[in-house]
């Protein structure tokens, strides 16, 4: 707020406390032009008629005790424009002393789960719920409340891995992100070769495909997939290139979503958490992540 609009708040508010204390003042005794003999003041509304009674009291005291209310108020908490009070009191400071008395109740669990290695944690009902709401807040968008994925987004139930699914790979995935590369082959091989290798691919987790074309697409695999993929299909953890001869497909397993896949290619990309979450908290959702596919299902 600059200085302007904290004057215009500082003399504004000030202008209707003070402007009611001056009513209240002003209008304690009303020279009134014609009082009637019974005292009353003439006015008669529906049978109703004004007597001229002052104030109560009781009323008079409320009405003050209000005033001063506000202006002690004004004096201790900030509201007079950019004058802080004399407490010191803010918004910001009551949510820092928040965080802190959360990470001074929370810490040292925190604290305790990270130093307990994954396959353990993993037996720690209390851990594992924390890493189950972690996951819903933070992960579920993608890979579904269930974990178990859609096209494009990775099942993390199934003990299928792109980058591996030891407890370090995991976390480490978790921690820094991952992306993949798979390149576009359109521009480089063009339809026909596509359309053979994609045949070949196929036939690698035993699908029923054209045998001459897969023939023809088994050169084309060995001169230029096998680098990523490996000479029998099963893929690289290292770089998240999927072991094609299994019959699980992370954008799916028809010949023309291969064919796609192909030609056009795949960039999955896996946000990093390390800076949104902190290594501790990773750690726990690492920790739930191995929990899916090593004895332990989302309820
Ligand atoms: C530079 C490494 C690299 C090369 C070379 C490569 N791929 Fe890939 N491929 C990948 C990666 C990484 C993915 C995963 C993409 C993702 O997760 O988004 C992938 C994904 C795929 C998929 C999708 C699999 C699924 O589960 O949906 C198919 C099919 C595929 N590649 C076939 C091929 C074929 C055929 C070739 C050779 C013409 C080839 N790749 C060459 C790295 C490579
Ligand atoms: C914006 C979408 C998105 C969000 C949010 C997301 N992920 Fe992922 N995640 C992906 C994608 C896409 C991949 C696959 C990357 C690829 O194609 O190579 C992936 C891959 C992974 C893998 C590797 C799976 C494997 O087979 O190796 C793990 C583990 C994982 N995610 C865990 C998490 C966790 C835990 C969270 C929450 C902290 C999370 N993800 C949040 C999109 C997301």
């Amino acid at each position: 707020m600059n200085s302007f609009w904290s004057v215009w708040v500082i003399v504004l508010s000030l202008f209707n406390i003070f402007g009611c204390a001056f009513l209240l003042w002003w209008t304690r005794k009303m020279p009134l032009s014609h009082v009637d003999a019974d005292n009353t003041t003439g006015h008669d509304y529906d049978g109703i008629k004004e007597f001229n009674n002052p104030l109560p009291r009781w009323w008079m005291w409320m009405f003050v005790g209000t005033i001063l209310f506000a202006l002690a108020y004004l004096v201790l908490f900030p509201g007079l424009g950019n004058i802080p009070g004399i407490l010191g009191w803010s918004s910001a400071k009551e949510h820092d002393a928040g965080v802190a008395e959360m990470r001074a109740k929370y810490g040292p669990m925190y604290t305790a789960f990270y130093k307990t290695a994954i396959p353990d944690l993993i037996k720690d009902p209390q851990a594992m719920r924390i890493g189950q709401r972690l996951f819903l807040n933070n992960c579920a968008a993608c890979h579904g409340s269930d974990a178990r994925g859609a096209r494009g987004f990775p099942n993390l139930t199934d003990n299928d891995w792109l980058y591996g699914g030891t407890p370090e790979r995991i976390e480490q995935t978790i921690l820094y992100g991952r992306q993949a590369a798979m390149p576009t082959w359109g521009p480089i091989l063009g339809d026909e070769k596509i359309r053979q290798v994609a045949n070949y691919v196929l036939s690698l987790s035993g699908r029923n495909v054209d045998n001459d074309l897969a023939a023809q697409g088994k050169q084309v695999f060995m001169t230029n997939c096998i680098a990523c993929h490996g000479p029998d299909g099963k893929g690289n953890t290292m770089i998240g290139a999927p072991n094609l001869t299994d019959t699980i497909w992370l954008y799916g397993g028809s010949l023309s979503t291969v064919i796609h896949s192909i030609t056009a290619g795949r960039q999955g990309k896996m946000p990093a958490w390390k800076d949104r979450l902190g290594a501790e908290k990773v750690h726990l959702l690492a920790a739930y992540v191995y929990s899916l596919s090593h004895g332990n299902s989302p309820e």
